[in-house]
């Protein structure tokens, strides 16, 4: 099937979402922990989380703009703090129902029977049963002018990994964390490590390592 333009425009809004949700291949799943003020705590799942940057450590995510309530959203910019948890294969379904629309004094934590976990003054909830964990302060936002999506920037202020997926390098093994893939809006995949590979340079070939 080729796609042209004018075929995706001519879609069933619905087809056209999942069609083009999963091309952009696998996605990260991550429950974004946020409080108000007043200490109501959200959770949400996310699959937009990308990394910016290393130095300072930044990762962006995407909220998309609605009509309806964005709780995450306006916690995140009320407090400036929140948290990203990886999803791991034991919660995936408590992990999916967060995505309903639970009512702004509902927090998807009791809804969903996931733990809250405090870390120091960190005015943002983790995931209790999330192997990797980490805390942001938003450093940036922009509403971006071509669909008014929500682009938010945060710096790494916490991060837990487990030991045991922590290399001798800084690089962090996902795969023994069980740290799940996601494809399009309901698709969740275990991951293997096929290879992995040398730094490329033009003068070397593809060289793997380990
Ligand atoms: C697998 C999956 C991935 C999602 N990724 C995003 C995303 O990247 N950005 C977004 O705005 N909503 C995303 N959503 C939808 C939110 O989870 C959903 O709108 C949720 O109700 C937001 O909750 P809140 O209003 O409490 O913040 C995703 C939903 C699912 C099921």
């Amino acid at each position: 099937m080729l796609f042209r333009s004018k075929d995706i425009a001519a879609l069933e809004s619905r087809y056209r979402a999942a069609l083009i949700n999963s091309l952009s291949g696998f996605k990260p799943a991550n429950l974004i922990g946020t409080a108000d003020r007043q200490g109501q705590t959200n959770l949400a799942i996310i699959s937009s989380v990308v990394h910016l940057g290393s130095q300072p450590p930044l990762l962006a995510l995407i909220i998309r703009p609605s009509p309806v309530e964005r709780h995450t959203l306006d916690n995140i910019l009320d407090t400036g703090c929140y948290t990203i948890n990886h999803v791991s294969d034991q919660f995936i379904e408590a992990a999916h129902q967060t995505a309903a629309r639970y009512p702004r004094e509902q927090s998807e934590f009791a809804a969903t029977g996931l733990g809250e976990l405090w870390v120091e003054d960190f005015a943002a909830p983790f995931v209790r049963e999330a192997s990797i964990r980490m805390g942001l302060k938003l450093r940036e936002h922009q509403q971006l002018e071509i669909n008014d999506t929500h682009f938010l920037i945060g710096e790494i202020a916490l991060a837990e990994v487990p030991d045991d997926c922590l290399g001798d390098d800084g690089s962090v093994d996902i795969c023994t964390a069980g740290t799940v893939a996601l494809s399009g809006l309901d698709s969740y995949y275990n991951t293997r490590r096929l290879r992995r590979m040398a730094y490329a340079k033009p003068d070397l070939p593809p060289t793997p390592v380990d």
